[in-house]
This record gives structure tokens, sequence and C-alpha cells, in this order.
């Protein structure tokens, strides 16, 4: 198990990398936006070799193509692994999975990654929704599988009519249960939201199971995660990595009751005079 930190920003990845608990960092070109905005000026490439610097050698740092036709993006990708790579040796290029949406291909995507991977380009296939897909990426020699949970729950809950707002946790057990209610009472269209699959940490245990059976070897890193319920399930249902922005990294570690008792345990240390166990006068 590893965890990535999901961020364009260079004052976050030297943060989460001092912790020592953050082992590498995904990027995509909307964090990249943000980032570059709040600092007027910037010189983007200068930029990105700073951020691959913070996150230091061992670390991967996942960078977009922005192309659709796979030509596109395996030039793209090739600019970027051999421009950026020989910083610290740490750049693994993201391809989507397939562009059709902008272009009418849906092969692009995983004709990019075959030869990408290929010729020893680490890809991390990304805006994964289904376990076809990662399949496919897998078969197609990606190294890493992303599949956004926090949009695959965006899409079931839109397609229930339910409202959310970004970084509200869905419970998908309870979900299953009010949709198997409707279904057992003639609603045919309940049985099938989402082929069944009603949320992000589902769409992970899926993908496991699948690369399990059929000895698919890429990783599978849990992305688009907005709370730390998320991180959690995603975990426990078998990603390897869950990559997440800070706050939900820094949440994974919150709990009243922790809170509570520290607070306790310093003040009866102070009460007990517990400081001369160590030294103090
Ligand atoms: C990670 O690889 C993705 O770029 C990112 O997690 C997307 O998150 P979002 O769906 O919250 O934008």
């Amino acid at each position: 198990m590893r965890i990535f930190l999901d961020s364009g920003d260079l004052d976050e990845v030297r943060e989460a990398v001092s912790w020592g608990v953050v082992e590498g960092v995904t990027t995509n070109p909307t964090l990249i936006r943000e980032a570059i905005s709040r600092r007027p000026g910037a010189d983007l490439a200068g930029y990105v070799e700073e951020l691959l610097r913070a996150a230091g050698p061992g670390r991967p740092v996942s960078l977009e193509v922005m192309g659709t036709r796979s030509a596109d993006m395996v030039r793209e990708a090739l600019r970027l692994y051999e421009g950026f790579n020989p910083v610290a040796g740490n750049v693994v290029v993201k391809v989507p999975v397939n562009t059709r949406g902008v272009e009418d291909g849906d092969l692009e995507g995983v004709r990019a990654i075959r030869e990408l991977s290929s010729s020893g380009v680490p890809v991390n296939a990304t805006l994964i929704m289904t376990p076809g897909q990662a399949a496919l990426a897998a078969l197609a020699g990606a190294r890493y599988v992303s599949p956004f949970l926090g949009r695959v729950d965006d899409h079931v809950r839109s397609a229930l009519g339910i409202s959310f707002s970004k970084g509200d946790y869905l419970n998908v057990r309870s979900l299953r249960i009010w949709l198997e209610s409707r279904a057992a009472s003639g609603d045919r269209a309940a049985a099938d939201v989402n082929s069944g699959i009603l949320g992000g940490s589902e769409l992970v245990a899926a993908i496991r199971r699948t690369f399990d059976v059929q000895g698919l070897r890429a990783e599978i890193i849990a992305a688009s995660i907005r709370n730390p319920r998320q991180a959690e399930e995603s975990l426990e249902a078998g990603a390897h990595v869950v990559t997440a922005p800070l706050g939900v990294i820094l949440g994974m570690l919150r709990h009243p009751k922790t809170e509570e008792g520290v607070r306790i345990f310093a003040e009866d240390a102070r009460r007990a005079n517990y400081g001369e166990l160590f030294g103090a006068k």
C-alpha cells in the first residue's frame, strides 16, 4: 500500500514529502492550471522541474498529455519523458484510456498506452470508470490504472437524481439496500444503475478482483478521492495506491476521540509530574 499526493502545488508537494509517508504525486492539467495561476509569470517547464525535484527520486510524478490522437499523445509523452525524466528520474506519463468525446477514437488511448509501454515509458492510464477500461489499459501495458472514484460517485448520484456537493461521502452499502428495495417493487431501472457498480470503492474492488483472477500486473491508483472514507474504503478494496489531496490525507488522521484523548493525557501528565520520566525537573 502507498499514498500519493494528488496536487500540482509545489508547496503542498514539499509539505507532503516532508511527512515521510507520501511516496508519489499525481497531477492533471486542471491541477497544474490551478497551481500555476497562483504564481503569475512562472515558467511552466521550470515549475514542473521544481515539482519533480520536490517529489524526488523514487517518488513517481504523473504528468498528463494533452493530445487526443494516439500519435499526438505518444509524441507529447516522449517529450515529457525524455525532457523531464532526467531531472529526478521519476516521470510517469498519464494517458486517458480513451478520447471519445473530443475525438471519435475509442482506441486512441489504448494505442498510445501500448506504444509507450512497449518503448519502456511508464504509463498511468487515467479517467478509468469501468473494470473493462482498466483491463484494456493493463493489457496494453500500463504500469498504473487510475479509477476515478469521486467522478464515479458523481455519475451514480446524478443518474439517481441525488443532490450532492463535491466532497460528500457516498454510502454505497445504504444505496444498494435502497436500490434493491426499489428493484424488488418492480423498478427495473433501479437494478442496473451504472452497470451495477454503485460507487468508486466498488469499482476498485471489481478491478482488483479482475486483475487478480486474470493475472494482470498493473497497479491500481485510486484517484479522484474527495474524503477520507473514500481513501480508507479503496485501500480496503485492494487499491495498491491512493492518491488524494493534502486535506484528505490529513483528514485520515482526525477523530474527535483521538483529539480528546491527547488533551486528557497531556493534562494528566502535567498533574502527575510525568515529565520526571523524561528528565524534567
Ligand atoms: C488523479 O490522478 C486525478 O487527476 C484527480 O484525482 C481527479 O480528481 P477530481 O475528480 O476530484 O478532479
